[in-house]
């Protein structure tokens, strides 16, 4: 998750500037005593595919290699990230250095375990075929399987999983990361490489892949979108709620 990244903003506009400035669904804009404040009100949203039924959209990232995600490239995928972010809330309202930290700090955290186990063998790059660095990747972690809609339930393990949980298929996968960097997105990267990340998530005899979004993050939401993921309620919608507390 990236919460911890968000900072309020404060900006000296004119009542009129204020009214014209463009929004993002992430921030609370409030005009106080002639100060223009932005304040973080991140919200997630949850959304899962069933495997077996995936179907990737056609023309997915044919000029580019896919292959499996290797030790070495831990090292280069946090500048990869910090500029696939660099326009996203909240990485993007970050300076060059503090998004370079952020982009390590949340792959350390998904490397390390933190995230729930890494999925390895789901993990993959994608790598133009005229060059020698990544330009996307994918990261797959498996996060505990309770109902995403219930605003009690946690994914996230709070005491370690089993050695094996991935093999003994005890949780959920997650797309805890996909970037692609910005002089190749938009050109079926995300897409190629969720589909090889599919293919073995059903060699490994899962049936569900969940992710999560930023609300304000279009080109995320889009992207989970036309990909086929389904939206799932937000733990506190209203009519979730209604429906939770009839039940
Ligand atoms: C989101 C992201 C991974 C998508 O990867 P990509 O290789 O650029 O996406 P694809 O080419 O596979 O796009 C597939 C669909 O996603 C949507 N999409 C992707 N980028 C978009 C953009 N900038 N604006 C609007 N829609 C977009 C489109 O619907 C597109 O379908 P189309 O090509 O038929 O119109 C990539 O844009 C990215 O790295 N973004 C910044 C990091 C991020 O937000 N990651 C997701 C949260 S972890």
């Amino acid at each position: 998750m990236s919460a911890e990244f968000f900072r309020s903003i404060k900006l000296a506009l004119s009542v009129e500037q204020y009214r014209q400035l463009p929004r993002n669904a992430a921030f609370k804009y409030e005009l106080i005593d002639g100060e223009t404040w932005l304040t973080p009100r991140p919200r997630w949203y949850h959304a899962v595919i069933d495997l077996k039924t995936f179907d990737v959209p056609a023309g997915a990232g044919e000029d580019f290699l896919l292959r499996p995600l290797e030790p070495a490239d831990w090292d280069e995928l946090p500048r990869l990230f910090a500029a696939a972010f660099r326009t996203v809330q909240p990485f993007g309202s970050l300076d060059e250095d503090d998004r370079l930290g952020a982009a390590r700090h949340c792959l350390e955290r998904t490397r390390s375990g933190s995230d729930g186990p890494l999925i390895g063998q789901a993990c993959f790059v994608a790598q133009a075929r005229a060059e020698q660095h990544a330009c996307g990747v994918v990261l797959l972690t498996l996060v505990r399987d309770v109902d995403l809609t219930d605003p009690d339930e946690r994914c996230l393990w709070g005491e370690p999983p089993p050695a094996d949980a991935v093999e003994r298929r005890l949780g959920l996968p997650h797309l805890t990361w996909i970037f692609v960097g910005p002089w190749h997105a938009g050109s079926g990267i995300g897409s190629a490489l969720l589909a090889r990340a599919v293919g073995e998530l059903l060699n490994l005899g899962f049936e569900r892949l969940a992710s999560t979004f930023l609300l304000g993050n279009e080109s995320s939401t889009l992207w989970h979108w036309r990909n086929g993921f389904r939206l799932l309620a937000h733990p506190y919608s209203t009519r979730e709620l209604r429906r939770r507390w009839r039940g």
